[in-house]
């Protein structure tokens, strides 16, 4: 069973956004699927590569949209942003050093983070977005 299962709730309200998160929610599961049936390091390694890649692509392409549109939230959100992809880079430094093992406490820790994203920060740019005819 996925850790994660996608909820019409989640819905931003702007349909790329909306397939970003999807993958996210698809590479997170997968990284629980390869933790629970332990693979090697070096897979796991692969997997969080994909998703902190994915997630710079997501969080850019949201920045982008906001800088363009002169979005008042834009400075606030985009702090949150590095802040998740500095941990997440962090998590995947201490994997290449042999030091660290993923564990179901990242999975919880990735999947809420990324609800509560979604939930709260991302969708305060729903109106906005939408007022502008992106959606
Ligand atoms: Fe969808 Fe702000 O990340």
């Amino acid at each position: 069973m996925p850790l994660f299962t996608w909820k019409d709730d989640y819905s931003v309200g702007v349909g790329t956004f909306d397939g970003h998160h999807k993958r996210l929610f698809d590479l997170i599961n997968e990284l629980h699927d390869a933790m629970r049936t332990r693979k090697a390091s070096e897979a796991l390694g692969g997997i969080l590569l994909a998703l902190i890649d994915y997630t710079r692509m997501h969080f850019g392409a949201e920045e982008d949209r906001m800088a363009s549109l002169v979005y008042p939230g834009y400075a606030e959100h985009k702090k949150e942003h590095e802040k998740f992809v500095k941990e997440i880079t962090d998590f995947k430094a201490k994997l290449d050093a042999a030091n660290f093992t993923i564990s179901i406490g990242l999975m919880v820790f990735l999947k809420d983070w990324l609800v509560n994203h979604i939930m709260v920060t991302d969708k305060q740019y729903t109106r906005f977005f939408n007022d502008k005819g992106v959606v």
